[in-house]
């Protein structure tokens, strides 16, 4: 039996319960994993409150962990008992300490990549790995806006964005999460609960606009981000944490020739081999040194409404992870 985190109905973070489930053996082309940590991911908020209603009910959220195999399944090959892995999973499931995967959406864990690090940051590293190289691939010289930079997405996009040559204008909402990305490479840092983005944005790219803009928080910030754009501008909107953007008339895209996207991680990661090939980049960009990401912020499983709580509540910065 594994220890699940089980919600029978959207709600609060109270929806979440801990319940014994039936774990089994693996059928064929699965592996059965005992996980060490989950990570916390805003799309799992966004599942426990009703936003998405992507998860049949009752279900087991959670997105990514990381763990050992403890079993292998019929007509499974490249992993064997006691290896580490982590894995992301359109199919929800992560938070439990015991589970069964498809061996597909596994990765071997490499010895530089610890569990904590792998199980909160495989989402997020990937998400962070497809934004600057095939939503909108990123060059030296360009100028980039992210919003929420000290995100745990946006520490990653910050620090690799740097490492490729580019100019960062970050957006945070404290003064000590304004010392945070400029450690990580962020050049300019903008106070965005006190200060005008676009105008500042305007001033720092003497009146031009940015090359693209990353916007993962959406309601709040979209329009500005549109606004920030220069001629020919992306704006790659690829989150809502303050909630879902208004409807937008494309005729406002004429402005100056800019175009919108809103991607997903799953469609940009559906192969095997587009999901081995953004896990490795991540890895290689752990491994090199160009992202050094701040340690996860940590909860005892059984707290996952917490975390829940404190990151709807703006308290983490970084990503967020249970230790199982
Ligand atoms: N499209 C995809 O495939 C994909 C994949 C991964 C993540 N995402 C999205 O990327 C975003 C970032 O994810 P994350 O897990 O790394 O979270 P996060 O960035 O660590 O947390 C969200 C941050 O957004 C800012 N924020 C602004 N307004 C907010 C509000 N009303 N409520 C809460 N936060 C607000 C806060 O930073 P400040 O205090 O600095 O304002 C907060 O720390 C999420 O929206 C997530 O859904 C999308």
């Amino acid at each position: 039996m594994a220890r699940a985190m089980v919600m029978h109905q959207a709600g609060g973070p109270e929806v979440l319960r801990a319940e014994s489930v039936n774990v089994g053996e693996p059928g064929p082309g699965q592996i059965r994993l005992r996980q060490t940590a989950v990570g916390v991911n805003f799309h799992d908020i966004y599942v426990r409150s009703g936003l998405y209603q992507t998860l049949p009910l009752p279900g087991v959220p959670g997105l990514e962990a990381a763990g050992v195999v403890t079993a292998v399944g019929e007509g499974v090959s490249g992993f064997k008992d006691g290896d580490r892995v982590a894995y992301t999973s359109g199919n929800y499931g992560a938070y439990t300490d015991e589970r069964l995967l498809d061996a597909s959406r596994a990765v071997p864990l490499p010895d530089h990549v610890d569990d904590l690090t792998a199980a909160s940051m495989m989402v997020r590293g990937l998400t962070a790995c497809v934004l600057l190289q095939r939503v909108f691939p990123v060059r030296a010289g360009q100028t980039l806006l992210v919003q929420a930079a000290a995100g745990g997405v946006g520490q990653l996009l910050v620090q690799w964005a740097h490492h490729l040559g580019a100019t960062v204008i970050g957006t945070v909402g404290s003064e000590e999460k304004a010392e945070l990305v400029r450690g990580m490479g962020c050049d300019h840092v903008i106070l965005y609960r006190h200060e005008d983005v676009v105008q500042k944005v305007k001033a720092i790219t003497e009146g031009r606009g940015v090359d693209v803009a990353y916007d993962s928080v959406g309601k709040d910030t979209f329009y500005g981000s549109l606004d920030a754009l220069a001629p020919l501008g992306h704006l790659v909107n690829f989150g809502q944490s303050s909630g879902s953007v208004e409807p937008m008339p494309v005729s406002l895209l004429a402005r100056a020739s800019n175009t919108v996207v809103r991607p997903m991680l799953g469609h940009y990661t559906a192969t095997p081999e587009s999901r081995d090939q953004a896990a490795n980049a991540f890895f290689d960009a752990l491994k090199d040194g160009i992202l050094k990401p701040v340690p996860p912020v940590r909860y005892a499983f059984e707290d996952v409404g917490q975390a829940h709580t404190d990151m709807e509540n703006r308290k983490t910065h970084g990503a967020v992870v249970l230790e199982v």
